[in-house]
């Protein structure tokens, strides 16, 4: 029977599946495919995306020591329960993403030199490692300075390349030269909501396809605490990169019901949101699928985060803190199935 049938009851990721794309959500932490999450996430996905163990923060502790168990793990799961893998992330300087010890390794007489060793030697380690089972890499974060169109000055990668385009360059050649077949992305935070961060990114991947750099793929995170998207324009602007001949995907979804306090039911206006937004994604051919980021309330990053948690509670993701489906989740299936009903 079709998911679209009215008798047939589907979970959004085999609506997904059923019209050919990925509905996922994030890892948690080790030990996480044991535990009722792990049930919860390979029963109602079709993808997963690390959420913490592939950052580089995470894999290399101290200069070449490498501790793949977690993410081991991850991809196991994944490889054992048929779901997509996307692997997260090879670059990225904000949070938990880059190295304590990068600071130091890069003190010495030509740091340019010994960032672009490591940044080699990083992604043929991790990429190599997963070749043919990670099927999909965010291989840089963020490159845009918060709501703004610029590459961030804070960055230690922007910092220490004389030239921008060459880090950008290096990190996706490296990525393709340890797996040609991986869909190499980058991906950003605001652009769905930002102007100026859709027209930086915009600018930055047109420069990347003029200069051959392989990129296949541009991700726009989704993270939805500072304010909402508008359906069209979403759906306009993953247009655009998708007329650049790239795939695009929603790569961190959530919806703060912060957002949503002025209304009689934030959670029936939150699934209002997420109905927009999987109807965008599915409106754009080229739009491979959606990620939201935490499989359940209980386990949202904003909540926790030092930055976004005074906003809260959030109540973010598409199941309760007793892992229950919430409206969210019917209205996210159903934008699969029925995107304009
Ligand atoms: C977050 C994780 O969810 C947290 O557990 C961690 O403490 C910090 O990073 N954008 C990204 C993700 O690309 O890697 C971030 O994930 C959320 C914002």
């Amino acid at each position: 029977m079709s998911c679209a049938e009215p008798a047939a009851s589907c979970t959004v990721g085999e609506a997904a599946t059923e019209i050919g794309r990925f509905a996922g959500t994030t890892s948690e932490a080790q030990g996480w495919t044991n535990e009722p999450v792990g049930e919860l996430v390979r029963r109602h996905f079709n993808s997963v995306t690390s959420q913490n163990e592939l950052k580089w923060g995470r894999l290399v502790r101290s200069p070449g020591v490498y501790d793949f168990a977690h993410a081991d793990e991850t991809v196991a799961f994944a490889q054992q329960h048929g779901l997509r893998m996307r692997g997260h992330v090879l670059f990225w300087h904000r949070l938990n993403g880059p190295p304590a010890w990068l600071d130091a390794e890069l003190d010495t007489g030509d740091p340019e030199a010994r960032l672009r060793e490591l940044i080699r030697e990083h992604a043929h380690a991790v990429v190599g490692r997963y070749k043919g089972r990670i099927h999909t890499w965010d291989v840089v974060n963020e490159p845009l300075a918060i709501l703004s169109d610029h590459v961030d000055p804070e960055s230690i990668f922007f910092q220490t390349f004389a030239r921008y385009e060459d880090f950008l360059d290096l990190a996706f050649q490296s990525a393709r030269e340890a797996d040609p077949e991986a869909k190499l992305f980058l991906n950003e935070i605001f652009a769905s909501v930002s102007q100026a961060s859709f027209d930086g990114l915009y600018a930055l991947v047109r420069g990347m396809i003029e200069r051959g750099t392989p990129i296949d793929g541009v991700g726009f995170q989704g993270h939805f605490i500072l304010s909402l998207p508008e359906r069209e324009q979403l759906q306009e602007r993953l247009q655009a990169f998708a007329d650049l001949g790239l795939i695009v995907e929603i790569t961190e979804l959530d919806v703060s019901i912060s957002l949503l306090t002025d209304s009689s039911n934030p959670l029936a206006a939150q699934a209002e949101v997420y109905r927009d937004v999987f109807a965008a994604c599915h409106a754009v051919s080229a739009c491979a699928g959606i990620t939201t980021w935490n499989s359940h309330d209980g386990a949202t990053w904003l909540d926790r985060d030092a930055g976004f948690a005074p906003l809260g509670p959030h109540a973010p993701t598409l199941f309760d803190e007793e892992l229950q489906p919430k409206p969210s989740y019917t209205a996210a299936r159903d934008a699969l199935l029925r995107p304009d009903g």
